[in-house]
This record gives structure tokens, C-alpha cells and sequence, in this order.
């Protein structure tokens, strides 16, 4: 499918989504976020594909939603039409794996949407930002919410109430991002991290996400819980029989997704 806003293609059992929005930095204009939910879906039914990459410019992931598109919206119409809803979250409920990776501006939803993926690979030219302090309002695509999971309360506040940037030293520092890499490299080490995700048992991939993301909506031993009934489950797959047969005859593990 073509989009204006984005960029999409397919790599082995990889996906990759770029935003492509260059004159306005990659701001997540209500056309952009529609197309991403579009895209995610698209790459959530192809059974071929086993992990989502997403990505923006050297300069951008994204500065943000569109502050233009924004400033005349009043209460009702954000509720009536909350663009929140209907497609930022779409990244949030992608059941596959997903990483951001994360090169320049990083701010407001921007920051919010690279939260929202699994985890975050940033160039060394990363800047991360919840600068919507300034503009007279908060974070509204869940920052004032993972950005403190992420990165503890004292961190967060100061990024919420200064809106000042954090650039990716700290933010590998914080936890906010996994890993940093020189700017040349990022999509390849995401490509690489893509990859090797996208080779393992995608049902099990999938249950190892929901699990870990348990983690921020349960309580310890309600989370053990789950996470224990779930591996149980996971000796009906047949890739657990494969994955061990293998291991045990010293070869490579061909998992059929099932
Ligand atoms: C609309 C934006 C934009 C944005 C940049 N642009 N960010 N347009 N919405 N969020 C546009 C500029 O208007 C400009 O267009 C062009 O992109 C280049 O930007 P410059 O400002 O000229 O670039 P630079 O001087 O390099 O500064 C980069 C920047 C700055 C520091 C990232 O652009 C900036 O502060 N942007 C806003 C960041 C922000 O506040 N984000 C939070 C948004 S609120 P023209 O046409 O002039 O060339 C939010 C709430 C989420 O995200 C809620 C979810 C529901």
C-alpha cells in the first residue's frame, strides 16, 4: 500500500516503518499516526513477519505530535475524536515484537510512541523530551506514565516540569534505551536485533512480550503467576519440542511459528 506519511517494506521477516514526514520533523499529524495504525496492522496479519522495526531520520524519530494541527482542537473534539485512541495506541497493542529505532528528536509523542515499542535503540544523536510543558499542556500519549517505569519518578519529573532533553548517554544511563550506536549503524544494529527476534518462535516471542509487560500491570506474585502458567502452556507448542530437539542434538532450531 502507498502511504504519504511513512515509508514501509519488508526484509525477511522484518518490517520496517520510517516515518517520512521531513518538513515537519516527523510531527505525528493525524495522517501519519492513521497510516502507522494502518501499517501495524497490516504487518500484525502477515503471519511472514516476526518483528516491526520503527524508525525515523537522521534529524527526527518524531518532535512530537503536531503542535499546529493541535492548537485550535477544544476539549470535546479531542474526546469525541481523541486521535490517542483511535491510532497512537495501535503501537501499544502491536502484539508483535517491535523496536524503536531512535536517531535526533525524540520529543513529546515522539518520546511517547518509542516508549510504547519494546525497546529502544538510539543513535548517538538521540535527544528524548517531554516538552510539552511548554506549550501549556502535559504529556497526553502516556509519558507522565512510562516514562516514570522507565526511568524512576525523580528523572521523569524534572524532564515533565523542566521539558528540558536528555540526550542518549543519560538516557542509557536512565534505562530508557537499551543500547547506543554510532548514528551510521542504527538501522543496521536494529536490522541485526530484528533479525534475531524475527528467527525465533513468533507465539513464543509474542507470550515473552505480554509476559515482560506484565510486569508494569501486576503485582509480583500475581505476575509470577502468569508468567508460570504461560511457559506451562508453552510445552503444547510445537516449537518448544523443536527448540529442545535441537539443543539436544547439537543443531540449529527450525521453528515453524507454531
Ligand atoms: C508541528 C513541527 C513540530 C511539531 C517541528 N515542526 N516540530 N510542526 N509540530 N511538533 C516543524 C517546524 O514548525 C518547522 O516548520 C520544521 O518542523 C522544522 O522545525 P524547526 O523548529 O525549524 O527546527 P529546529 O530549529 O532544528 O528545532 C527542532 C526542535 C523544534 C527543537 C525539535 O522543532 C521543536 O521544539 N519542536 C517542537 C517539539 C515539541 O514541543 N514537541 C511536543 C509536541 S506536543 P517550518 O514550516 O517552520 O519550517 C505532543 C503531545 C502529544 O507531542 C499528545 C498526544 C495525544
Amino acid at each position: 500500500m502507498a502511504y504519504k506519511t511513512i515509508q514501509t517494506k519488508t526484509e525477511g521477516r522484518v518490517g520496517v516503518i520510517t516515518f517520512d514526514r521531513p518538513s515537519a520533523l516527523n510531527a505525528l499529524c493525524d495522517e501519519l499516526t492513521t497510516e502507522l495504525a494502518a501499517a501495524l496492522e497490516a504487518f500484525e496479519a502477515d503471519e511472514d513477519i516476526g518483528c516491526v522495526v520503527l524508525t525515523g531520520s537522521a534529524k527526527a524519530f518524531a518532535a512530537g505530535a503536531d503542535i499546529k494541527e493541535l492548537q485550535d482542537r477544544d476539549f470535546v473534539s479531542l474526546y469525541m475524536h481523541d486521535p490517542f485512541a483511535k491510532s497512537w495506541e495501535s503501537v501499544a497493542r502491536f502484539r508483535k515484537p517491535i523496536i524503536a529505532a531512535v536517531a535526533g528528536y525524540a520529543l513529546g509523542g515522539g518520546c511517547e510512541i518509542a516508549m510504547m515499542c519494546d525497546f529502544i535503540i538510539a543513535a548517538e544523536t538521540a535527544k528524548f523530551g517531554q516538552p510539552e510543558i511548554n506549550l501549556g499542556v502535559m504529556p497526553g500519549a502516556g509519558g507522565t506514565q512510562r516514562l516514570p517505569r522507565a526511568v524512576g519518578k525523580s528523572k521523569a519529573m524534572d524532564m515533565c516540569l523542566t521539558g528540558r532533553m536528555m540526550n542518549a548517554e543519560e538516557a542509557e544511563r536512565a534505562g530508557l534505551v537499551s543500547r547506543i550506536v554510532a548514528a551510521d549503524d542504527l538501522l543496521d544494529t536494529a536490522m541485526e536485533a530484528a533479525e534475531a527476534i524475527a528467527a525465533k518462535s513468533l507465539p513464543i516471542a509474542m507470550m515473552t512480550k505480554e509476559a515482560v509487560n506484565m510486569a508494569y500491570e501486576m503485582g509480583l506474585t500475581e505476575g509470577i503467576r502468569f508468567e508460570r502458567r504461560v511457559f506451562q502452556s508453552q510445552f503444547a507448542t510445537e516449537d518448544q519440542k523443536e527448540g529442545m530437539a535441537a539443543f539436544a542434538s547439537k543443531r540449529a532450531a527450525h521453528f515453524r511459528h507454531r
